[in-house]
């Protein structure tokens, strides 16, 4: 059946590549995106066609939103997500992250349940705060340090009380899913110092300067290629019931690969794809509160949606690679 989808934050690293999946199985589909981090050129391939529109506008203005479904006829599904993402503007741009990034959801949910939409909230792993058990089941408590210390969670809890709140509209009627992304990578990624990392050792690379790897490297992430990610948001709104015939509504999955890899080993496995273009590797920095291990349980994912990251980090970097240089 076809649908008319909402991406809110679709000109960002995840929206693009969904909102090209979403297309590919004939929905009609339009972005709300005010190009905060976003890019246009990256929607070029996209922008003539009959099933997509784009509207230049903010994901906090219900009358913005308001647009989107005028030019969609109604709305099926909402996939939210737009957000302030990007560890530099956690704690440089503290009060801005707290306010687009809950502001944004609970005017983003408001909508879905005025046009009777299915919602899927983009969250985070996190919305867990810092918490010392690994692997992060779909379920385990969020821990936070004092906020003293530093502001790093101003994403994180905002990301938990976007889940509270989804919740809340759950229980309301609402059929609202919850996916978790863990460090998603792809060749439209940020490669500045307000990108992810994966973006920012490739964007060296092609600078031909030295990589820069934070502390001492030995901190672990499940690095998730895009189209495993879009592919996990994709199923997350497109099913009705559960493979396993569950609902899905109030379902949170963690949607990571469970293949966890040091970030001074991520350096030399970048260095490897590219071969002759490899570039030194220097320690030092970081930000305060970073987590030193993370690395999900994707078993709800799993049963539920089918669902299982595919794409080693080997393969995904080398597709990271060879798309940097192929496509928009
Ligand atoms: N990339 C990851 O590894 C990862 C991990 C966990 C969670 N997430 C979440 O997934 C979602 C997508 O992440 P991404 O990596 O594509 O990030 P991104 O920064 O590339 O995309 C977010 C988009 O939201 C837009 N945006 C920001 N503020 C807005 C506003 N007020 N109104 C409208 N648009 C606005 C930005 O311009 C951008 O295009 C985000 O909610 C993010 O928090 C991403």
């Amino acid at each position: 059946m076809t649908m008319r989808v909402l991406v809110t934050g679709g000109a960002g690293l995840i929206g693009v590549g969904l909102v090209e999946r979403l297309l590919a199985e004939g929905h009609r589909v339009v972005v709300l995106d005010n190009l905060f981090r976003g890019r246009m050129d990256h929607l070029n391939h996209v922008m003539g066609l009959e099933a997509f529109d784009f509207v230049e506008g903010d994901v906090t203005s219900e009358a913005d939103l308001q647009r989107c479904a005028e030019l969609l006829g109604g709305v099926d599904l909402v996939h939210h997500l737009a957000a302030i993402n990007g560890t530099k503007w956690f704690h440089e741009a503290a009060r801005q992250v707290i306010e687009v990034n809950i502001n944004g959801t609970l005017v983003a949910l408001s909508m879905a349940e005025r046009w009777g939409a299915r919602f899927v909230l983009a969250s985070s792993p996190e919305a867990f705060g810092d918490p010392v058990a690994m692997p992060l089941q779909e379920v385990n408590a969020s821990v936070f340090p004092s906020a003293e210390a530093h502001q790093r969670f101003s994403y994180g809890a905002s990301k938990y009380l976007d889940e509270i709140a989804v919740q809340h509209a759950v229980r309301g009627g609402l059929d609202a899913r919850i996916v978790r992304p863990f460090n998603a990578y792809g060749h439209r990624m940020v490669s500045d110092a307000y990108g992810q990392v994966i973006g920012m050792l490739f964007g060296a690379v092609q600078q031909q300067v030295p990589m820069t790897v934070h502390g001492d490297g030995s901190q672990t992430r499940s690095f998730t290629h895009l189209d495993d990610v879009v592919e996990g948001f994709y199923l997350a709104g497109a099913l009705e019931v559960g493979q396993d015939g569950s609902r899905l509504a109030g379902s949170a999955f963690n949607i990571g690969s469970t293949e966890e890899t040091t970030v001074l080993a991520l350096a030399q496995a970048v260095n490897a794809t590219v071969g002759s273009k490899a570039v030194d590797i220097v320690l030092g920095g970081g930000y305060h509160g970073d987590a030193l291990r993370r690395v999900p349980a994707c078993e709800r994912a799993l049963v539920q949606l089918g669902w299982v990251a595919k794409t080693s980090l080997e393969e995904g970097l080398r597709l990271m690679w060879a798309r940097l240089h192929s496509t928009p």
